[in-house]
């Protein structure tokens, strides 16, 4: 069950249905429109894995036609059938028109479109949205859908996050613009983080807070203080797009190393001053506003760096984690001490950066190998200073 900052539990269970705000997407698609007011004119969108009845996807796009300038909007929804979870009552959109078929209605999915003004009072809006039947269950895969993403240019979604990583290659593959919601524990996915690195998709705006609020049929177990009631509170859900947008071209402005040894707000830093990790060939910068402008080398930083992450900046070199083959060097055996002092034998150091210190820290959990001792850090995105001649 999805709760505070559950999602990763609600992907193992298969818990899709985290339908979005409409603030949300305005907020979001707000800031693709103050970098480039054309990105939506004379454009295709798609709207898979919706519930256009009331999604407020299809509700933005089809009240923002005219504004947007869009060609063509198409939205389509998945069978409550081939749903896991299948709480469903037609709505009387759909029982009171002529189309409504009792047999199709629970297996079949629904495509909404919008081209025109077809109740002719002068303008393209939500009231003209024109559905039917899908032939399917409106499955992202089928092939009918996949015939209405290669008629698109922009496809938009909050996708199930049970098949995010099929989803962004189903978009991928198809060469097309695209802003979908996902949670930033996919970054480090091994089909997700080479997408990033190469700049072939980046993070959006983002959610206020880190956090998203998303209407839900699951029971709401949230209890932190922004959380709003009767929905369900996910921590590190962000946007994942490859349309451009103005935070992607505004360099961090940073400290040299020194000046954030000596007037930098983070009190380690002025204490302790930078280390270097012991296996990976690169400086731990725990903190995205403490990275010093002047340091050349490769330096590891906390993955909220990409909130902030401007490729004229700096490139990223890649991520501490075991499967990128980065590390320096490889572990045998560890044993792990406990907050309690209790021992065990694992392995797990070598999936992420280490830091080698000198005395047991105070609350923490530390590793042994030998005599040496070390502690492991979060997963850190790998970046190097771009110079002006290599700026894209
Ligand atoms: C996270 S919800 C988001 C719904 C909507 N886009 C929104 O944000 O309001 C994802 C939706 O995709 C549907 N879904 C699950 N598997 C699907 C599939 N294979 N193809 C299409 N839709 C699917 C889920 O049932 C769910 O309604």
């Amino acid at each position: 069950m999805a709760n505070n900052s559950n999602l990763g539990a609600a992907k193992a269970a298969k818990n899709d249905e985290f339908y979005t705000q409409y603030a949300d997407i305005q907020k979001e698609v707000n800031a693709y429109l103050e970098y480039n007011p054309d990105t939506f004119r004379d454009k295709t969108v798609l709207l898979p894995c919706d519930d256009p009845e009331w999604s407020n996807f299809t509700r933005f796009f089809a009240q923002n036609f005219e504004r947007l300038g869009l060609k063509r909007l198409i939205s389509t929804s998945y069978a409550v059938e081939s749903k896991k979870y299948k709480d469903y009552e037609p709505t009387l959109f759909e029982t009171e028109s002529p189309l409504f078929d009792m047999d199709k209605t629970r297996i079949k999915g629904k495509i909404f479109e919008l081209t025109r003004d077809t109740n002719q009072n002068g303008r393209i809006d939500i009231d003209d949205l024109e559905w039917h039947y899908l032939e399917g269950d409106g499955d992202f895969r089928s092939p009918e859908v996949c015939a209405l993403r290669d008629q698109a240019d922009i496809i938009v979604t909050n996708p199930p996050f049970s098949l995010f990583r099929e989803f962004v290659a189903w978009i991928i593959n198809s060469n097309k613009q695209f802003l979908i919601i996902g949670h930033q524990g996919s970054i480090g996915y091994n089909e997700i983080f080479p997408l990033i690195q190469f700049n072939k998709m980046w993070l959006g705006m983002g959610f206020a807070g880190g956090a998203g609020h998303f209407i839900s049929p699951y029971e709401d177990h949230a209890v932190a203080g922004n959380h709003k009631k009767g929905m369900i509170r996910v921590s590190g859900v962000t946007w994942f797009t490859n349309i451009d947008h103005g935070r992607r071209h505004q360099p961090m402005i940073l400290m040299s190393m020194k000046d954030n040894i000596r007037y930098g707000k983070h009190k380690d830093l002025k204490e302790s001053g930078y280390r270097t990790y012991d296996n990976y060939d690169a400086l731990e910068v725990p903190y995205s506003d403490a990275i010093p402008s002047d340091y050349e080398g490769v330096m590891g930083v906390p993955i909220t760096y990409l909130d902030k992450y401007c490729p004229d900046q700096f490139e990223i070199v890649g991520i501490t984690k075991t499967k990128f083959k980065l590390a320096s060097k490889i572990y045998p055996e560890q044993i792990q001490i406990n907050k309690d002092g209790t021992k065990q034998r694992v392995t797990k150091l070598n999936d992420g950066p280490v830091l080698k210190i000198n005395n047991p820290p105070a609350n923490q959990v530390y590793y042994m190998v030998g005599n040496e001792m070390y502690i492991q850090l979060y997963t850190r995105i790998l970046i190097r200073k771009k110079h002006n001649d290599q700026a894209e």
